[in-house]
């Protein structure tokens, strides 16, 4: 067998394992995680925008803060508040004023947008007014989800606020070991490996006095300083009281160089691995497959066959910087920014001027022809399945998705996460 056969076979392999079970219909996990159908389950606002030009998002990606108190070798928002980058334009370390915080949320609720992940920039838990801003949304029925490191939920005794008002908190831990984690996070003060698992376990008891009312995962990002402790992370988490334990691969953003590891890389070291870390999990098991697929499938455009950023439309970013970016990956870059709050204007009105917005995306999807986008950014997955819609949108199929629509909210988990 020559090389080129050996790769194919070995890709054949790891991409049956891994996307079988990203798409084996019963498991919670492929509930939860399925871009795909979560568009169907927001198929209202999809026919809107592409018919219209314009609705209402249905999920916000807020970066409260966009300081962190770590400086993970892998952050793919590394240009934001690294100190190497001190002086750049996306230099950013600014923590989002209280006023500016409540006002979005207000405007959230007036829209009627379904759902807010709280993210980053950098920590979003660095931002001591998150706490009221999840209290705020929670009482008026916004959906919440929040990707953290977990290390501060202690300093602002967020406990019963996370558990009484969220939908789902990951907490990115990366590492098997107290030694990795430690090293490759390079964490500032105390917020360390130790702290992260206090934190956890405590989360995970006051979760269980409410019934198991939140989703609570922790999350590993493969990359060549993270993939030799699958296995360490599949044995420490398993017995803990999680819906699941994630794995996904690095995206090398483009401030990086944008040029994705090899296929080697994930074939010959990650699939053995991840193999591995299945059989310790079991139901636990989570891993990005439609990332994969199109890691080692379409080594030249990664799947990106859309013209239109379309998932953009519904689900935009908001820096810490009050700027309402197109989304989270050119958050920071200002030609990517439709407008900003520090300008005395609201979200709504940012999110309503139809003309500054078209002027941005004419210039990603007809001048740039998506040059700078990142290569499997997060809404690349709802971009495929927003732009087949657009592909096949007449009366009959409108109807259709609409009817459709009611019984896949039911059949996910989540659906207003897309
Ligand atoms: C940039 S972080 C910000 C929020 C928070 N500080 C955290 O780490 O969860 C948002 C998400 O991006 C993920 N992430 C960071 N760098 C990544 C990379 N190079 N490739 C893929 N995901 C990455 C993190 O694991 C986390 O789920
Ligand atoms: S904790 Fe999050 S934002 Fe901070 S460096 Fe790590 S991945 Fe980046
Ligand atoms: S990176 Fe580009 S394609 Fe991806 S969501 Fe952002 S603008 Fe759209």
């Amino acid at each position: 067998m020559d090389r080129k056969q050996e790769m194919r076979k070995l890709v054949k392999r790891f991409l049956k394992k891994l996307i079988f079970k990203q798409k084996s219909a019963n498991t919670k996990e492929s509930i939860i995680f399925n871009p795909r159908s979560k568009i169907l389950a927001n198929a209202d606002r999809a026919i809107e925008h592409i018919k219209t030009g314009y609705t209402t998002p249905v999920l916000i990606e807020v970066d409260p803060s966009n300081a962190c108190n770590h400086a993970c070798n892998f952050c793919l928002s590394s240009y934001i508040h690294f100190e190497k980058y001190k002086g750049t334009e996306t230099f950013s370390r600014a923590i989002m004023p209280r006023d500016m915080l409540m006002g979005l949320c207000r405007d959230f609720v007036d829209m009627g947008v379904r759902s807010v992940n709280w993210t980053g920039g950098g920590e979003p838990t660095l931002n001591k007014h998150l706490k009221e801003a999840i209290e705020y949304c929670g009482k008026n029925g916004i959906k919440m989800g929040m990707f953290t490191n977990g290390t501060l939920f202690d300093k602002w005794d967020m406990f019963e606020t996370l558990v009484q008002n969220m939908t789902w908190i990951r907490i990115s831990v990366d590492a098997g070991t107290k030694e990795t984690y430690n090293g490759i996070r390079k964490a500032k003060g105390k917020q360390d490996w130790d702290k992260m698992v206090s934190n956890l376990q405590k989360l995970i008891e006051v979760n269980k006095k409410y019934g198991n009312k939140i989703d609570i995962g922790v999350g590993f990002v493969i990359s060549p300083d993270t993939y030799h402790e699958i296995v360490d992370f599949a044995n420490f988490f398993k017995d803990f009281d999680l819906t699941y334990c994630q794995y996904k691969p690095e995206i090398v953003i483009r401030e990086d160089g944008g040029e994705q590891r090899d296929l080697e890389f994930w074939t010959k070291k990650v699939a053995p691995l991840l193999e591995k870390a299945e059989k310790i999990l079991g139901d636990k098991f989570q891993v990005n497959g439609y990332k994969f697929e199109d890691l080692a499938t379409d080594r030249e455009k990664f799947g990106r066959n859309y013209k239109k950023c379309l998932g953009s439309q519904i689900s935009p970013c908001i820096g810490a910087d009050g700027h309402v970016y197109v989304c989270t990956n050119h958050r920071g870059w200002k030609q990517y920014s439709y407008g900003c709050l520090y300008d005395d204007k609201s979200f709504k009105e940012i999110w309503t001027d139809l003309s500054k917005r078209r002027e941005v995306m004419n210039l990603i999807e007809n001048v740039e022809c998506f040059k700078n986008c990142t290569k499997l950014c997060k809404p690349h997955e709802s971009n495929k399945a927003m732009w087949d819609i657009y592909k096949n949108l007449d009366g009959r199929k409108e109807r259709e998705l609409l009817r459709q629509q009611k019984k896949i909210r039911k059949s996910i988990k989540h659906p207003d996460f897309i």
